[in-house]
């Protein structure tokens, strides 16, 4: 097991299989990652693995980079710090988004980093090019308007994934160009 991998094991122990019972009292939460429209844990990204998957993606300040799933916005922070590009990131989880959008403000990163609760399964093709993302937004968050991505990250189950896949091929499809970066790692139960 290599140093990525083991610190992603420990991950998912402390934020997953040690949380079951905790997990379980949200499961009937829509705006939660333990609720019914969830295809992924919340499990972060080894911070050993977030400098590889920047620098796979070739970030530079141009760029506007998309985390699917962006649990506490951990990624994007560090995207934004070291490459200066624009960030929004999209989460089923509320308390996640609240966590993100907090740390951004703590790093003085809130001018680059955008957070908003959001139903990735909701999105509707052209949603993410057009920057509306209508209702797969929460409530509370429908009308904000985004810029459209120049590269997506996503980090979520093979089941969540596969999901997505079709969208994301769309969208990918009708350019202009856009970079589809993934970590693969197992999440399924
Ligand atoms: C494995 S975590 C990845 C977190 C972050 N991208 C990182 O690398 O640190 C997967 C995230 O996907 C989110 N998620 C699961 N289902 C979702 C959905 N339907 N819409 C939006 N986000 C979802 C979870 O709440 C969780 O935060």
């Amino acid at each position: 097991m290599d140093l990525h991998s083991a610190e992603q094991h420990a991950n998912l122990s402390r934020f997953l299989l040690s949380r079951r019972e905790a997990l379980e009292r949200h499961a009937g939460e829509e705006w939660s990652s333990a609720g019914p429209k969830s295809v992924a844990p919340y499990v972060p990204c080894a911070s050993a693995r977030v400098g590889a998957l920047l620098h796979a993606a070739r970030l530079s300040e141009e760029d506007v980079v998309y985390d699917l799933g962006c649990g506490d916005g951990r990624v994007l922070h560090a995207a934004a710090a070291q490459h200066g590009c624009t960030c929004v990131g999209l989460d089923i989880d509320a308390d996640c988004i609240a966590e993100a959008s907090g740390r951004a403000a703590e790093q003085g990163l809130s001018s680059r980093c955008s957070f908003a609760a959001c139903d990735l399964l909701a999105l509707t093709t052209g949603a993410l090019r057009c920057g509306d993302l209508g209702d797969a937004l929460a409530p509370a968050e429908r009308g904000r308007r985004f810029p459209p991505p120049t590269a997506v990250l996503i980090f979520l189950t093979g089941h969540g994934l596969s999901r997505l896949a079709p969208l994301l091929h769309r969208e990918w499809e009708a350019g202009p160009a856009l970079r589809l970066l993934t970590c693969v790692e197992a999440l399924d139960d």
